[in-house]
C-alpha cells in the first residue's frame, strides 16, 4: 500500500512539475512577440541613427532630405506607443539569450522612462538642425547617440 502511494505521489508530482514546465513555456512564448517588436524599433533606430552617423562623419554624402527624413522618423518612432512591448518578466533573468533587456528596466522603474523621455527631447532638437546643413546634423545627433547609450548602460545586457 505505502509502495502504491508512494508511486502515485511521485507520478502526481511528476505531472505537476510538466504543467508547471507547460505553463512555463507558454508564458515564455507569449513574451516572444512583445521582445522581437521591442528588439525591431531598436533595430529601426539603429538604422536611421547609421544613415545620420555616416553622413555626419563624412563617410556618406549629406542629403538634407535624407536627414531630415531619418530624424524625423527617428522622431516619430520614439512616440510610438511600446509600453505592451516591455512586459514585467520579459528580462533577461527570465527569458536568457532571448532578450538583452536587464531584469532593471522593471525593478528600478520608472527610470527607464525617464531615459526614453531623454531620448524624446534630444530629437525635438534634433529635427530642428538635422536638415539644416552638414553642421545642424553634426552640433545634433550627439545629444542623441548620448540618449541611446544612456539607456543601454544600465538596462541593456552585453551581447553574449
Ligand atoms: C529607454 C531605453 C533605451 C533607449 C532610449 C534606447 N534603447 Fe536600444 N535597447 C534598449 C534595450 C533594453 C535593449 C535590449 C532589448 C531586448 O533585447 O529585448 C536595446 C537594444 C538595442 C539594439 C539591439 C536590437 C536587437 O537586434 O536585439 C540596438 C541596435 C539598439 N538598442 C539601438 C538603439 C539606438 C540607436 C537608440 C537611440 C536612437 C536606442 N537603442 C535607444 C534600451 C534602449
Amino acid at each position: 500500500m505505502l509502495k502504491v502511494l508512494k508511486k502515485t505521489g511521485i507520478a502526481a508530482g511528476i505531472a505537476l512539475a510538466i504543467v508547471a514546465l507547460q505553463m512555463g513555456s507558454v508564458q515564455a512564448a507569449e513574451m516572444d512577440k512583445p521582445v522581437a517588436s521591442r528588439q525591431a524599433v531598436m533595430k529601426l533606430y539603429s538604422y536611421y541613427m547609421g544613415q545620420l552617423g555616416g553622413m555626419a562623419k563624412g563617410k556618406m554624402p549629406y542629403d538634407a532630405k535624407k536627414a531630415q527624413g531619418a530624424a524625423t522618423s527617428l522622431q516619430a518612432m520614439a512616440n510610438l506607443d511600446t509600453s505592451g512591448m516591455w512586459l514585467p518578466g520579459s528580462g533577461n533573468d527570465k527569458l536568457g539569450t532571448q532578450t538583452r533587456a536587464k531584469p532593471e528596466i522593471w525593478s528600478t522603474y520608472p527610470e527607464v522612462s525617464k531615459k526614453s523621455k531623454a531620448l524624446k527631447m534630444a530629437l525635438v532638437d534634433f529635427v530642428k538642425v538635422a536638415g539644416t546643413g552638414l553642421d545642424g546634423l553634426r552640433s545634433g545627433i550627439g545629444p542623441v547617440g548620448k540618449a541611446c547609450g544612456a539607456c543601454h548602460k544600465p538596462f541593456r545586457a552585453e551581447k553574449k
